[in-house]
């Protein structure tokens, strides 16, 4: 039903005259330029409404004139198994921004004048936090290499990330955005990592802690927590919800060495899909195995290099998630595996973690005291130099950040403070926000 109305939703904005459409960059989560259409034009598209698709029960006569989320909250008590299988639209109307639906074979109870009312709004976005949205999963992300980062890399002092609204904002569009921001002039405490984290939701536990530390220990279960290089890599992928996002506040970095290592595997995924969608097929299919495996502690789980969802078009990969951990690869494939599969998994995986070595797409700094990274753990690999421990001292403490609290907050910011969320610009030079803009109106016209 709703991908059917998308059909005439975007007829509807093609005829709307182009004076009243407001600016979408700025508008787009507050005003919804959707005109009315004939109604001669919904009927011929009213009997192809699949009954079966109702996204909510019919509400009652009585609550006409309700937005469509309040009607579904006040027929809480009824789900899809309430709804006949024979219903089906006897009659749809629009009425402004409302659809007004009569139905054949109605619910039991209710009688012809029982009239469905819907916002175009609901309708459009069914979803509390819709999947193509800015603050959705599958929200549009500027894919960057070390020259964009260098220019764009985002800087909030610690106040103003726990005290202006409006700049913490800012801070949280540029992390959907980039999924890389950093903090700075932190109090020296060890307790600010978890006050950092708990802004933006609720700290993720693990065996690790709630807060945990990086610096080298002696017989360490973790290559993490040793002073040599760490590679690229992402956080708990043998876990089954591995963290969306990860903070490392520094609290000391007096050591030759221990740079911290940035890079975009989105980037690197959406040039895969572009020039070698076979390459991009095969990591797509490709699970490899994650695992700890300690005395104390074991967990295995298998992902896809690549997890993609259903694409729009050739072009688009749909990627959800990068999964990619080689310090924690399991056995690295099923041995039911025949060869010529195995050996084209293996060549797809050379192939993407030679892109890895590339220094251009390297974004590298060597965090100070007082300053705290954030990046979305399962977009943003991290690695971390060398470091030499007779020379000083090296000490980063970390928390996790799930990725469902995350798109919590995007949502419920975007909603508060639309202005800032959707005029929020990339710094850098004209194509940059070309590319924002651009973001802003297909992120409005697809979701
Ligand atoms: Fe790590």
């Amino acid at each position: 039903m709703v991908r059917l109305l998308g059909a005439f939703f975007r007829s509807a904005r093609a005829a709307a005259p182009s004076s009243r459409l407001p600016s979408r960059r700025l508008y787009s989560a507050v005003a919804d330029p959707i005109q009315p259409v004939p109604d001669a034009k919904l009927k011929r598209l009213g009997p192809k409404l699949p009954p079966l698709e109702l996204e909510s029960p019919p509400p009652d006569p009585g609550t006409v004139g309700v937005n469509a989320m309040g009607m579904r909250l006040q027929f809480g008590g009824m789900d899809d198994c309430d709804i006949p299988i024979a219903i089906k639209p006897r009659s749809i109307k629009l009425d402004g921004d409302h659809l007004e639906i009569k139905w054949a074979n109605d619910v039991p109870g209710y009688d012809e004048s029982h009239v469905s009312r819907y916002s175009l709004r609901f309708l459009k976005y069914p979803s509390a936090i819709p999947h193509r949205g800015s603050a959705g999963l599958k929200r549009r992300r500027i894919d960057w290499d070390k020259e964009i980062m260098q220019r764009v890399q985002h800087w909030i002092s610690y106040s103003d990330y726990m005290d202006d609204e409006l700049k913490f904002t800012s801070a949280m569009r540029h992390l959907a955005i980039t999924g890389l921001v950093f903090v700075k002039d932190i109090p020296d405490s060890r307790e600010m990592v978890a006050k950092i984290a708990t802004r933006m939701g609720p700290i993720r536990d693990t065996f690790y802690g709630s807060t945990w530390d990086v610096r080298s220990v002696p017989k360490a279960k973790n290559v993490a927590y040793t002073s040599q290089f760490l590679d690229f890599h992402m956080d708990l992928m043998y876990m089954k919800n591995p963290p969306g996002f990860q903070l490392l506040h520094c609290l000391q970095n007096s050591c030759e060495g221990g740079e911290s290592l940035f890079l975009d595997s989105f980037a690197v995924a959406s040039q895969i899909h572009h020039w070698h969608p076979e390459i991009f097929k095969e990591l797509s299919q490709c699970r490899l195995t994650y695992e700890y495996n300690h005395e104390d502690h074991v967990y295995s789980n298998a992902w896809p290099v690549f997890e993609a969802g259903t694409p729009d078009s050739k072009q688009d990969p749909h990627l959800l998630h990068v999964n990619y951990s080689p310090p924690f690869q399991g056995n690295m494939l099923p041995k039911w595996r025949d060869y010529e599969t195995t050996s084209k998994n293996i060549r797809a995986l050379h192939y993407f973690a030679k892109q890895l070595e590339d220094e251009r797409r390297i974004f590298e700094l060597k965090l100070n005291p007082g300053e705290c990274v954030i990046f979305e753990n399962r977009r943003v690999l991290h690695a971390r130099r060398q470091f030499n421990t007779s020379s000083g001292h090296r000490w980063l403490a970390g928390a996790y950040v799930d990725e469902d609290a995350l798109l919590s907050k995007f949502q419920t910011l975007s909603a508060k403070y639309p202005f800032s969320w959707f005029g929020y610009t990339l710094p850098g030079p004209p194509y940059l926000d070309n590319k924002v803009e651009k973001l802003e109106t297909e992120t409005a016209s697809k979701a």
